[in-house]
């Protein structure tokens, strides 16, 4: 069975077309990017964690798949769209010809990328959802110069850079993020993102790394 490759994931139409459709029905209720940015993004960032960490090349391939895929189910609906993302992966990679150990891995990671009160159940898991997480961007709001902007879309709008730090010596996986305090204070940040910041600490532990989040260079967590 040939071994399929993020190439073949990223070039499949299907996969195209149902991420185009979930970011226009985002677009449509206002909500931020969800289209291939995002995935492109997501799916850089959990390759190169698992590639700092010392991962086989494989396993970095398959992250890569896998956050590439985890929000495709947002084309369906929004509320399990964990759910709905890993079922719709579920076909599109036994269509290309995946091995089905490997289409479980990726389901698994796709289907609990928004789990949060278990540790992530594999590297791959992790990987995503520390891919998907740290994506904090001013570029996803859609309507910046909006008078009602909720205080979700004022974070993004906020936040100018969101690096991840994976130091494999130090056991340490730090999120930084440059974030205009004119836009949001940082009471704000929290109160809107210490669900997405615990899931990050998850991750990281799953690793056996330590989190630490600095926000304009000052460590917070
Ligand atoms: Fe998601
Ligand atoms: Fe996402």
């Amino acid at each position: 069975m040939a071994e399929i490759t993020f190439n073949d994931v990223m070039n499949d139409a299907d996969v195209k077309m149902l991420l185009d459709t979930a970011d226009k029905n985002f677009a449509a209720i206002g909500y931020k990017e969800h289209g291939l940015r995002h995935a492109k993004l997501s799916s850089a960032i959990a390759g190169n964690v698992l590639s700092y960490l010392g991962y086989p090349k494989r396993d970095i391939e398959l992250a890569k798949i896998a956050a590439y895929l985890h929000d495709i189910g947002n084309a369906i609906e929004r509320h399990k769209h964990a759910l709905s993302g890993a079922i719709l992966s579920k076909r599109i990679l036994e269509r290309l010809g995946m091995r089905y150990s490997e289409i479980l891995i990726i389901l698994s990671a796709v289907g609990s990328h928004e789990e949060k009160d278990i540790i992530p159940n594999s590297q791959i898991t992790a990987a995503v959802i520390l891919g998907d997480k740290i994506d904090v961007h001013f570029s996803r709001v859609r309507s910046p110069n909006g008078k009602m902007l909720d205080k979700h879309t004022r974070v993004n709008l906020s936040c100018k850079n969101s690096f991840l730090r994976v130091d494999a010596a130090s056991k340490t996986i730090s999120l930084e993020l440059t974030v205009d305090t004119n836009v949001i204070d940082i009471g704000e940040y929290f109160e809107i993102f210490l669900e997405r910041t615990m899931l990050l600490k998850k991750a990281a532990k799953y690793f056996d790394c330590m989190f630490i989040l600095y926000i304009n260079g000052n460590k917070f967590l």
